[in-house]
């Protein structure tokens, strides 16, 4: 009997661990979080990443806050033929600091985006939870303000996305790339 207790409290206990890894971070800077960020890393056991993952480089993502509190996303990427992809979100803020949600036209997907650990002159750990059709997958972003970034910081990395339920080739730091201009 006693054991059966412990066991469940034990269960109770990891679940309250892993949902507390995926929180919004507490000291959360919306100010700070603005600005130019490396897409250093990703993460996913989603298909559309496992079937593209060899094919994909690094790419930029610009921050802007806007007065209402919500976060202006613009991500860049260089095609392999000099032509720049673009994509823009607006994310809506919530309730916790750190938590924005958007809904995406392009995939068709809600999108609820926590920042999850970030120092604001250095990385951010982007923790997404993309749900269509009653589905959700996970999606983690490394987010860095140079296109390099330590060695440790990538293991930090890995570590989390490994927490999350990310399978170890499905960690992916993305090759260098030409940076689109500005738009
Ligand atoms: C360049 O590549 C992208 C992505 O593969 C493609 O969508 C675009 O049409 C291409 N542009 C030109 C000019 O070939
Ligand atoms: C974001 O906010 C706008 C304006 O308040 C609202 O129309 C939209 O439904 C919100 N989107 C999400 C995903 O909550
Ligand atoms: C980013 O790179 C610049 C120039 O190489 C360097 O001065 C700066 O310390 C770097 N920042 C971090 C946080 O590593």
């Amino acid at each position: 009997m006693m054991s059966v207790v412990l066991k469940m409290m034990c269960v109770l206990l990891f679940a309250v661990f892993v949902s507390a890894e995926h929180m919004p971070m507490t000291d959360f800077d919306l100010e700070k979080m603005g600005g130019k960020w490396y897409i250093i890393g990703m993460a996913t056991n989603a298909e559309w990443f496992v079937s593209n993952k060899a094919n994909m480089k690094m790419g930029t993502a610009m921050l802007v806050s806007t007065e209402d509190g919500d976060l202006d996303l613009t991500y860049t990427n260089m095609n392999e033929n000099g032509s720049c992809w673009r994509m823009n979100h607006l994310a809506n803020k919530t309730e916790s600091p750190a938590r924005f949600v958007f809904t995406s036209q392009r995939w068709g997907n809600d999108n609820d985006m926590r920042v999850v650990d970030a120092r604001f002159d250095e990385y951010a750990f982007i923790h997404t939870i993309k749900t269509k059709g009653g589905v959700s997958e996970l999606f983690n972003v490394l987010y860095g303000r140079n296109s390099t970034v330590t060695e440790d910081l990538v293991e930090k990395f890995k570590t989390f996305s490994l927490d999350t339920g990310i399978l170890e080739e499905n960690i992916v730091i993305l090759p260098p790339n030409e940076e689109c201009p500005s738009a």
